[in-house]
């Protein structure tokens, strides 16, 4: 390890993280009883420019009113550039009570937007007294926000986590595609073998790959939960499957759902399976043995397992206590 120490995230569940606009009044108990580990009230995207003072009104009802269980919950203000940020955090911190965890700050661009919205949340806090101090969600989907992210990441002692927003993203950096999430037929890869007489097979690419990657090590190196943003096409389970199986691999801790059809898909692919953990639990065994004969590494079912097994394995494990809590 590095002699710099990574300061960790307060440790929580974020394997489904759900999307509800604040200006639906219906949707907002649904959210507030299902099975996410994490919701946010949206004032941004989903709900139109006159719809934001009635959705704020909504959020702080809903934050003051429901039971949210043990969930997290969060709030998306709107973005630096535009004329609500303010007015959002200022209406919601006052009066939304301590049940309020996060803020989630859309299209950060630079660590000094992290700095300014920081500046006016501590304002708040300490006007108001408030006890537990309110954490910070970044959405990178700009392509500043993904140039700048190593600084983001580590911009505000608040920060928590990194959320990849695909569509946005796709915007900004001009790619081609209209969907939200998932792979495009035209990002692929045409192969002839010589050894096969040069026959030809097409494979399909990840267009999010390299954004996905290079999250999570902003992230990690910073101590915050990557998490994977949204998939837009909700009747295609094999699909967001698929892009959070893809996800996960890569280290995300978690994807949003925009449906609440996806929260057990999203729960179920972020959590280490049973066989998984068995896995991980025979590990740390055969090392504690090994380590009492005083050897450093071992072989376990016809596999070399060593000190970095070890700390992988414990990963694996921490996390299903966690879940099974
Ligand atoms: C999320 O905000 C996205 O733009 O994908
Ligand atoms: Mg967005």
């Amino acid at each position: 390890m590095s002699f710099k120490t990574v300061q960790e995230a307060p440790a929580r569940l974020n394997r489904s993280e759900l999307a509800v606009p604040g200006s639906s009044e219906k949707m907002l108990p649904k959210a507030a009883a299902s099975a996410a580990d994490v919701v946010f009230l949206d004032l941004e995207d989903a709900v139109a420019p006159d719809d934001k003072p009635q959705a704020r009104k909504n959020i702080v009802q809903a934050l003051n009113e429901l039971d949210f269980g043990d969930k997290t919950v969060s709030v998306r203000v709107n973005g630096l550039d535009t004329p609500y940020l303010y007015r959002d955090v200022i209406e919601v911190l006052e009066n939304a009570g301590d049940r309020l965890d996060l803020i989630m700050i859309p299209k950060v661009g630079t660590a000094a937007d992290v700095y300014a919205v920081d500046m006016l949340v501590t304002q708040v806090e300490q006007a108001m007294g408030r006890k537990k101090r309110v954490g910070f969600e970044l959405i990178i989907e700009t392509a500043l926000g993904m140039q700048n992210i190593h600084e983001i990441a580590a911009a505000s002692p608040r920060n928590e986590s990194l959320h990849f927003g695909v569509a946005d993203y796709a915007a900004s950096t001009k790619a081609r595609t209209t969907a939200i999430g998932g792979p495009n037929p035209y990002y692929g890869v045409l192969t002839d073998t010589p050894e096969d007489g040069g026959a030809r097979d097409y494979h399909w690419g990840d267009m999010w790959h390299y954004a996905i990657a290079r999250m999570v090590v902003a992230a990690r190196a910073n101590g915050l939960r990557p998490i994977d943003g949204p998939f837009g096409d909700f009747s295609d389970a094999e699909g967001f499957r698929a892009q959070a199986n893809r996800a996960s691999v890569l280290g995300c801790e978690g994807k949003w759902a925009i449906h609440p059809s996806q929260i057990p898909l999203a729960n179920e692919i972020n959590a280490p399976s049973d066989t998984d953990v068995e896995q991980a639990r025979a590990i740390l065994e055969a090392m504690a043995q090994a380590q009492k004969e005083g050897k450093g590494a071992v072989t376990l079912n016809g596999k070399l397992i060593d000190f970095a097994s070890i700390r992988q394995a414990e990963q694996l494990v921490e996390k299903a206590d966690m879940i099974a809590k």
